[in-house]
C-alpha cells in the first residue's frame, strides 16, 4: 500500500492560518491512527501571483492532477481587485476545478446543536438541519462561451453564456441521486425552466436519469428563486438539492447562513474516479479569504478541518475516522468554545484559531481514551 498523497494549497487571507490547524489534525491521524499522508504544499491565488505572476502555475496544476486529494484554503482579497481577470486569484481555483473536471461540488449545510441559536432564523427552523447541496462546478455561466466585454453601437456590452450539455447535467444528477440513497433518499432539482432553455433541459435530463436509474429516490423540481424562498422558510423539507453552477453558488451561501456561520461549512469537489479508484478531489471550506481578519489568529478553522473530514470520508474510505473528527468538533462547540465569528449573545469561552485547533486535538485524544 502506498501512502496516500495530499497537496495543500493554503492560498490567501486566512487560508494559511486555518490550514495550519488542519496540518496538526492530519499529523494527529498519522501519529495516533496510523493514517499517514504524504503531504506537500504549494501556492495558489494571490500568493502564487505574487511569486510567479500567475494564480496557478502549470507545475502546481500538474501536482494537483497527480495527488490523491487537494486541500485548499481560500483565494482572493481586495489587494488583487484591479488585476486583469486572467490572473485574478479566483482564476487559480477555477482552473483547478475545470482541469481536474471536478463536476460535483458537495456542500453540506448542517446545523450544530450548540449553534442553533446563532442562526438568524428561529431555533426550530434550523435545529437538526442536515441538507446537502450538490452544485455543478465545471460548466454553466462560469465557463460558457462567448464571454467578455465588447463594444457594440458605441457602448460596452458584458456577455456571459449559460450552457449545459445533457451529459454534464446527467453526471451531476447521478452524483445527487447516489448521495440521496445514502441519506434521506430525496432530491430536489433547482433551475429556472420558466425563463431559461438550459433550465428546461436541466429539468428534463434530471427527470430522465431519475426514471431510468433511480426510481426509488423521491424527486421534485423547483424554480431556483422559489427554492431560495423555501430554504429560508422551512429548510428541513430538503435532503439533497442539485443545481447548476451559478444557482449553486448563491443557494449554498444562503444555506450556509442558516447554520449560523460560514466559518463552519466544508465542501468537497469531486470528479471521475482515477486509476486507483479514488475520485479526483479537492476539499475546501465554503468561506472566503476574509482579508479583514487575516493574520490576526482569529479565524475559525472548523470549516477547513471539516473539509479534511470530508476527504477522509470521500477520498480515503475512512468514514469512521471522519465521524470521529466531526464528533470532536461538535464536542468542542458543546463545551462552549467560540471563535469570534461564533460568539453570540449567549457568550462562551473565546478562543482564537490555534486555541480552537488545540481543543479539537484534545477532543480527538479523548475519543481514544473513551
Ligand atoms: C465559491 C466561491 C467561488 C465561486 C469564487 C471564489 C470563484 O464563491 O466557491 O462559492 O464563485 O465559485
Ligand atoms: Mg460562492
Amino acid at each position: 500500500m502506498t501512502t496516500p498523497s495530499l497537496l495543500i494549497l493554503a492560498g490567501d487571507g486566512i487560508g494559511p492560518e486555518v490550514m495550519a490547524e488542519v496540518r496538526r489534525v492530519i499529523d494527529w491521524f498519522g501519529d495516533r491512527r496510523g493514517l499517514a499522508f504524504d503531504v506537500s504544499e504549494d501556492l495558489v491565488g494571490g500568493a502564487a501571483w505574487e511569486v510567479h505572476g500567475t494564480p496557478l502555475t502549470d507545475a502546481t496544476m500538474a501536482k494537483a492532477q497527480a495527488v490523491d486529494a487537494v486541500l485548499l484554503g481560500a483565494v482572493g482579497g481586495p489587494k488583487y481587485d484591479d488585476l486583469d481577470f486572467s490572473v485574478k486569484p479566483e482564476r487559480g481555483l477555477l482552473r483547478l476545478r475545470k482541469e481536474m473536471d471536478l463536476f460535483a461540488n458537495l456542500r453540506p449545510a448542517q446545523c450544530f446543536d450548540a449553534l442553533a441559536d446563532f442562526s438568524s432564523l428561529k431555533r426550530d427552523v434550523v435545529a437538526g438541519l442536515d441538507i446537502m447541496i450538490v452544485r455543478e462546478l465545471t460548466s454553466g455561466v462560469y465557463f460558457g462561451e462567448p464571454r467578455g466585454i465588447v463594444t457594440e453601437n458605441n457602448e460596452r456590452v458584458g456577455i456571459n453564456t449559460q450552457r449545459y450539455t445533457e451529459s454534464e447535467i446527467a453526471r451531476v444528477a447521478r452524483s445527487a441521486f447516489e448521495l440521496a440513497r445514502r441519506r434521506g433518499n430525496k432530491v430536489c432539482s433547482m433551475e429556472k425552466a420558466n425563463v431559461m432553455e438550459s433550465g428546461v433541459l436541466w429539468r428534463q435530463v434530471v427527470q430522465e436519469i431519475h426514471d431510468a436509474e433511480y426510481p426509488d429516490v423521491e424527486l421534485s423540481h423547483m424554480y431556483a428563486d422559489a427554492g431560495a424562498m423555501q430554504l429560508t422558510r422551512w429548510p428541513k423539507q430538503f435532503d439533497v438539492i442539485v443545481t447548476d453552477n451559478l444557482f449553486g453558488d448563491l443557494l449554498s451561501d444562503l444555506a450556509a447562513m442558516l447554520t449560523g456561520s460560514l466559518g463552519m461549512l466544508p465542501s468537497a469537489s469531486l470528479g471521475a474516479p482515477m486509476a486507483n479508484g479514488r475520485p479526483k478531489a479537492l476539499y475546501e471550506p465554503v468561506h472566503g479569504s476574509a482579508p479583514d481578519i487575516a493574520g490576526q489568529g482569529k479565524a475559525n478553522p472548523i470549516a477547513c478541518i471539516l473539509s479534511f473530514a470530508m476527504a477522509l470520508r470521500y477520498s480515503f474510505d475512512q468514514g469512521a475516522e471522519a465521524d470521529r473528527l466531526e464528533a470532536a468538533v461538535q464536542g468542542v462547540l458543546a463545551q462552549g468554545l467560540r471563535t469570534p465569528d461564533l460568539m453570540g449573545p449567549e457568550g462562551g469561552t473565546p478562543v482564537g484559531t490555534s486555541g480552537m485547533g488545540d481543543a479539537i486535538l484534545q477532543a480527538l485524544d479523548a475519543s481514544l481514551a473513551a
